[in-house]
């Protein structure tokens, strides 16, 4: 079976309750290392963000890490409404898009149990619990941890869509250009 065979199967047993969701909170994987290149907010509703600044930073030349700055005026509630859908489309040479695999997770969820290493966001700034009450805030030289990414990825190029909804209404898109790469077996 190749990878995307697998990933179709992982999906249809979470669509169809066989695994549970939560069991996705905690990947882990030690097999490749995660290289970023460039994160963009591509959409922020204004009812919800007055002022979404999110980019890479590089304090020096091993690190690489993330910053954000963001104006909220909504609450973000600890609950089932506020969902993050992340789609995972891999990037060919001839640059069509192929959506690999795509699923939703709560936001506070995410932040608390540290999916995909975001935990480090809590502790970064101001963000320091969820629900996170309207106001201004800031996080600064955040990584994630590529160690908490999900196992079996195949290596390449990826375009992760980062889509944070409320009761299906898009509140913010972001877009993170990645490599996925394997490291060599000793
Ligand atoms: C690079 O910067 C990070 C974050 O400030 C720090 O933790 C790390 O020790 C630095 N590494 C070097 C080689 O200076
Ligand atoms: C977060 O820090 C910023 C900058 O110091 C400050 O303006 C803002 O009021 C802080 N937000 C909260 C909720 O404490």
């Amino acid at each position: 079976m190749n990878f995307k065979a697998a990933y179709m199967v992982l999906i249809w047993l979470i669509q169809t309750n066989s695994i549970s969701a939560e069991n996705l909170l905690y990947f882990e994987q030690n097999d490749y290392v995660v290289k970023y290149h460039h994160i963009h907010v591509d959409f922020s509703d204004p009812g919800f963000v007055e002022f979404f600044e999110l980019k890479n930073v590089k304090p020096n030349r091993t690190y690489k890490a993330f910053s954000a700055r963001f104006h909220l005026l909504t609450d973000i509630e600890d609950n089932k409404n506020f969902k993050t859908n992340v789609k995972a489309f891999r990037l060919r040479t001839n640059s069509v898009e192929h959506l690999l695999f795509q699923f939703n997770i709560d936001v506070c969820q995410c932040l608390r149990k540290n999916t995909f290493g975001m935990g480090q966001v809590l502790s970064a700034g101001n963000i320091t619990t969820c629900p996170i009450k309207k106001g201004y805030y800031y996080a600064k030289n955040f990584i994630m941890d590529d160690r908490r990414m999900p196992p079996h990825v195949p290596g390449g190029n990826y375009k992760i869509l980062i889509t944070l909804m409320k009761d299906k209404i898009t509140l913010t898109i972001t877009s993170l250009y990645i490599d996925v790469i394997y490291k060599l077996k000793h």
